[in-house]
């Protein structure tokens, strides 16, 4: 017996990376996962996998967002996972720079959980998880601005979710990563001017020596889909390997 047998679960971001790897450990758990994303060939890699169904999805097109809520006839759990990391501080920021972020990060949620929470309130229960980060009301991170402070929008949102249906059977939580080892962090180190030094540096950040691997993160995923967090409601789940303690 799988610990998510019969949940559907939406995913964004499910083409790599940490959304990939939650989309492939909430099938092997037994859940019915709608993997979306925009890159359709990443996304193709998942169809051989039992349980996955695959979807294109921009998760800044409303048009989009609400077609596919309308086709979803129940939703368990949506996991809101798309974001977009921009490298700099408030100086190194133009309005383009943050309206792009903000949107990606921020107004997808709210999309997102704007389109499926009517559903799961006609159902009266109902899971959400949002990606932040632990660059985000958790730690200052150098060089992180408009990216921690979408981040610390997210914990603001999963709060003000959580609390406003705690009594319709709906649960809302974040997952706050430190370091993670994937396809984006990767494409970061190599275009910094000293992609060896890049990685020196972000390394020397872990106290644990090494990143996280988004395998290790798609656990926690597993853990707050299922019934067995069914207490935990509001809560930005910190998994960073002591980077903040
Ligand atoms: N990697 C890390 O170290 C780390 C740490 C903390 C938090 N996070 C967060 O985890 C999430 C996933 O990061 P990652 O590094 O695993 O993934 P990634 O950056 O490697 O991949 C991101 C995925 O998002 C998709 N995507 C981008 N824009 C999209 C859009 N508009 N609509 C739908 N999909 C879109 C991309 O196609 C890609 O498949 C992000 O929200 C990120 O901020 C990552």
């Amino acid at each position: 017996m799988g610990r998510l047998d019969g949940k559907v679960i939406v995913v964004t971001a499910a083409a790599q990376g940490i959304g990939r790897a939650a989309a492939i450990a909430f099938a092997k758990e037994g859940a019915e996962v709608i993997a979306t994303d925009i890159n359709e060939s990443n996304l193709r890699e998942l169809e051989g996998n039992a349980g996955i169904q695959i979807r294109l999805l921009d998760v800044t097109n409303k048009g989009q967002i609400e077609e596919l809520a309308k086709e979803v006839k129940k939703i368990d759990v949506l996991c809101n996972i798309a974001g977009f990391v921009h490298h700099g501080t408030i100086l190194d920021c133009d309005e383009k720079d943050w309206d792009f972020t903000m949107n990606v990060n921020v107004r997808s949620m709210y999309l997102m959980i704007k389109a499926f929470l009517p559903k799961m309130l006609e159902q009266k229960s109902g899971n959400i998880i949002n990606m932040s980060s632990v660059a985000s009301s958790i730690k200052g991170v150098v060089n992180r601005c408009v990216y921690s402070t979408s981040k610390a929008a997210v914990i603001g949102l999963t709060k003000s979710v959580a609390a406003d249906f705690i009594a319709h059977g709906i649960r809302c939580n974040c997952v706050c990563p430190g370091t993670v080892d994937t396809p984006s962090l990767r494409e970061r180190i190599q275009a910094s001017p000293n992609p060896e030094q890049a990685m020196k540096g972000f390394l020397a950040r872990q106290k644990t020596g090494r990143f996280a691997t988004a395998e290790e993160v798609a656990h926690l995923f597993v853990y707050l889909a299922s019934d067995e967090s069914a207490y935990v409601t509001g809560n930005p789940c910190i998994i960073d390997g002591g980077w903040s303690m």
